[in-house]
């Protein structure tokens, strides 16, 4: 019962952490065009909406990660016996909780460099901050991770809804790849095709 309240919360801080993305990518790829771009920044920094996103994001994201650890601290009591007798390879949730860790730092990099851009320049921040190839590789990565972690999540929603038909996750692929893919333009833009 207390996991089934536990489990809606983190879906609902997954929901605000999805729709910010989307809204956030949008927004990026306004840097194909320039003017849109500082336009739509000098607003958004000037009536402080970069402040009110930054704090929904940090709290979505303290509630996710609080939740998710409570669920895998109770799955783990309850399965340790049954585990423990037939585990003859390496633990595979050891992987998963290293991406869920390369993705939360790759979270907290990207806000702590986000707040020492200068926000009268941010069109040319980005252009200084991925001529670095260590730092498109490094946003790639949390890319790739943040992709495979909401494909993951959101088969999980689908098959608690009972929606096992495959063009329900395809639609998903779809959405994921599309979000990210639509993030990593912007690097991979700025690396390799920018003069
Ligand atoms: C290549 C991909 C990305 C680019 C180019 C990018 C770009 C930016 C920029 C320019 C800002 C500063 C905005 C401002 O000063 O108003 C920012 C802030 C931020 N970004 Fe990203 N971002 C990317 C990916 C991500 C991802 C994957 C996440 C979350 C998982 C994220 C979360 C945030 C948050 C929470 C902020 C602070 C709040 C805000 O200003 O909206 N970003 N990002």
């Amino acid at each position: 019962m207390v996991l089934q309240s536990h489990k809606r919360i983190m879906a609902l801080a997954g929901v605000v952490m999805t729709a910010y993305l989307v809204f956030h990518m949008l927004s990026n790829l306004s840097f194909f065009s320039p003017d849109t771009f500082e336009q739509f920044y000098t607003v958004y920094n000037g009536v402080g909406l970069r402040w009110l996103a930054l704090v929904v994001m940090l709290i979505a994201i303290a509630t996710h990660v609080k939740i998710a650890i409570k669920i895998r601290k109770v799955n783990a009591k309850a399965r340790t016996i049954d585990y423990a007798r037939h585990d003859k390879f390496k633990n595979p949730a050891v992987f998963v909780t290293i991406s869920i860790l390369f993705l939360l730092s790759f979270i907290l990099i990207h806000i702590v460099q986000s707040l020492l851009f200068d926000t009268s320049q941010l069109y040319a921040e980005l252009i200084h901050l991925f001529q670095s190839f260590i730092m498109v590789l490094f946003y790639l990565a949390g890319l790739f991770v943040l992709t495979m972690h909401l494909q993951h999540s959101l088969a999980n929603v689908l098959q608690t809804l009972g929606k096992t038909a495959v063009i329900y996750h395809s639609l998903v692929w779809a959405g994921v790849l599309s979000l990210t893919g639509g993030f990593a333009s912007i690097p991979l833009y700025i690396y390799f095709v920018m003069p």
